[in-house]
């Protein structure tokens, strides 16, 4: 299922493929109904067994490619389409963790990956090298998907530079419609006040700097509608 501006879409696909990428596996579905929509950020949620199933959960999964395309790759690719330049920075556990080191080398300006015990690229996570590529590449905005204590940092780091950071959060998804409240965070909006907003529904991309990372995975006080909420004391002041 797919949020397009016209609503989400269901669809039955078939199973073309299921292969190994490195420690993933990749599935292959005909469903062009999604593939025509698809834009970078969406995902989708399968469910499997047919009518009579008890497997009533649906699964969320990130779209890798669209007939050449990614989550954070389609938006790079749409980003040099353009004009853009686009600088990746990737970072896994091992070199086998890291998703897309090949086309990241074949389509951005540049590529810099990172590796949790060093196998491949620099040593550590992602942010151990995000303020040598901001600086050498002169980075405007960034785009980052990744578990949440690396978007906390990210953020935080770019906050230092002031750069904008769109976040498309990695939280467990499990029903992907909005129903099971599994994939909660609280978001500040513009106007100070904090929501429980729910990932798969309200996001999952979301400005960075508005989401509460610290605070993932509760609920805050003073989150709109928690125990201890109040509004806040309206003031008034009067000139003249
Ligand atoms: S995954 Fe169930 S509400 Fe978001």
């Amino acid at each position: 299922m797919t949020e397009a501006a016209a609503g989400p879409v269901q669809v039955r696909a078939t199973v073309l493929t299921l292969r190994r990428v490195d420690a993933y596996h990749a599935l292959t579905l005909v469903a062009p109904a999604i593939a025509t929509r698809f834009r970078p950020g969406q995902f989708v949620t399968v469910a499997v067994g047919g009518p009579e199933t008890s497997l009533l959960g649906r699964r969320a999964f990130v779209v890798h490619d669209v007939y050449g395309s990614a989550p954070l790759f389609a938006l790079a690719a749409k980003l040099t389409d353009r004009g853009s330049s686009v600088d990746f920075l990737l970072g896994g556990q091992s070199a086998d963790r890291v998703f897309g080191a090949l086309t990241a080398r074949r389509s951005g300006r540049s590529a810099t990956i990172t590796t949790a015990d060093g196998s491949l690229g620099a040593r550590g996570p992602v942010t151990v090298m995000l303020e040598q590529v901001i600086r050498e590449a002169r980075t405007e905005v960034i785009y980052a998907s990744a578990p949440v204590p690396v978007l906390r940092d990210v953020t935080a780091l770019a906050a230092r530079y002031s750069i904008p950071v769109q976040a498309s959060v990695d939280v467990a998804m499990a029903c992907g419609i909005g129903v099971c409240m599994g994939c909660v965070l609280p978001v500040t909006g513009t106007d100070g006040i904090t929501r429980i907003v729910r990932a798969c529904v309200d996001g999952p991309v979301f400005r960075a700097d508005l989401v509460r990372w610290d605070d993932v995975g509760t609920i805050p006080f003073d989150a709109l509608g928690a125990p201890g909420w109040k509004p806040k004391a309206e003031g008034h002041l009067h000139a003249g």
